[in-house]
């Protein structure tokens, strides 16, 4: 566990503290925690109005909320309480956005000196940083084309390279591959956490998507209603999700509601309809319920030990079919290699692994 003790002071560190902000009536942001430690790559996933644009605006200076603290290397760039509010450009930090903001009359190598020239820096080492910054992104042979001449991918790394030109210490991105075709995506991701690394960067992360936020992220913070439901590792967002909410947010299909009965070192889960489903612990307060992943489905053609049902849908996924199972009431979604055998209509017998059930509060 990392605290603000061992963090304070180095460059990099980004804190929130108890994070409150509403536009007029409406609360954005209610009460957000984190710590992300230099050079690390923390994500706020959630679905579309979670607050994850207002708390990225609110690091960055350009919201002001109504409570708590933003400390960025050790020191207070926010505090409600002792009226501190430093103004976006003296936070050491700087934004890349959904749209990328570059200007359509300027060329590349112009689009990224403009904030370097605005804060007066010299025309050798300015020069020297925009030929290092557009070699960074891929853009040095671009440098003098018009900043409208470029694809979608060539904008984003335009903003991308001047968003690093200030050598700032803490990088803000909201659902900065967005607009980017599916391919150019991943590549850029991986171009993207790449460069975060080289130069030791700390980036906060916005997006929805949750592979995205998986694939690039030391902690991973997932948003609801202005609030973080669960933050902790990919690893631990995906393995145990601890609501129903994160569990459904991070492709887990099949939730059941169900009631717990101790049982040996482990539980049983029971269904509506009756079924009873070994699960892993932990068991957690509140009406609960079991999960697993349509990857974790055994399905078997013969009884011996599975559970009844009739395969109500198959569906082409490209390297996996999707099948949905029903045994009365009860849906149950399975993946697997496709197979000749089940066929829509087929009765078949499913079971499901203890280990890879888990139980989530309700
Ligand atoms: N300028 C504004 N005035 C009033 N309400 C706003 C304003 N900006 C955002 N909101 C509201 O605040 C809440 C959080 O918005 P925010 O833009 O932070 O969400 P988000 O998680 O970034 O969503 P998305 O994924 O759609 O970008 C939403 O209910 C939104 O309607
Ligand atoms: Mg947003």
């Amino acid at each position: 566990m990392t605290t603000l003790a061992h963090v304070s002071g180095v460059r990099g560190a980004v804190s929130l503290d108890a994070l409150s902000l509403s536009h007029g009536s409406v609360p954005a942001v209610r009460g957000v925690s984190f710590l992300a430690a230099p050079r690390e790559v923390l994500t706020l996933l959630g679905p579309s109005g979670c607050g994850k644009t207002t708390t990225l605006r609110a690091i960055a200076g350009l919201e002001t909320p109504q409570h708590g603290r933003i400390m960025i290397d050790g020191r207070a760039v926010y505090d409600a309480s002792c009226r501190i509010n430093l103004p976006p450009e003296q936070r050491g930090l700087s934004m890349v956005f959904q749209s990328y903001a570059i200007w359509p009359h300027m060329t590349v190598a112009e689009n990224v000196a403009f904030g370097l020239r605005a804060r007066g820096v010299g025309k050798a080492r300015l020069h020297e940083s925009v030929r290092r910054c557009l070699d960074l992104v891929g853009l040095g042979a671009l440098a003098d084309r018009p900043a409208t001449r470029l694809s979608g991918g060539q904008q984003q790394r335009v903003a991308l390279a001047r968003s690093i030109a200030g050598d700032p210490g803490v990088i803000l991105l909201d659902e900065p591959l967005s607009n980017l075709d599916a391919q150019l995506r991943l590549a850029m991701r991986t171009e993207l956490r790449a460069l975060q690394r080289r130069l030791g960067l700390t980036a906060i992360y916005v997006t929805h998507d949750q592979e995205e936020a998986l694939a690039l992220s030391d902690q991973v913070a997932v948003m609801r209603e202005g609030t973080i439901e669960q933050i902790g590792t990919p690893q631990e967002i995906h393995a145990s999700p601890c609501s129903r909410f994160v569990a459904e947010f991070m492709g887990v299909r099949n939730v059941i509601p169900c009631q717990v009965i101790p049982h040996g070192g482990g539980v049983l889960a029971l269904l509506p309809d009756g079924t009873k489903l070994q699960a892993r612990g932990p068991i957690p307060t509140g009406p609960v319920c079991v999960c697993f992943r349509p990857i974790s489905v055994q399905i078997r053609t013969g009884p011996d030990g599975g559970r009844p049902a009739v395969v109500s849908a198959a569906a082409y996924l490209g390297d996996l079919m999707q099948y949905e199972l029903q045994a009365g009431d009860l849906s149950i979604c399975a993946r697997s290699l496709p197979r000749d055998d089940l066929r829509e209509g087929a009765t078949v017998y499913w079971s499901v692994p203890p280990e890879a059930c888990f139980l989530v509060s309700a």
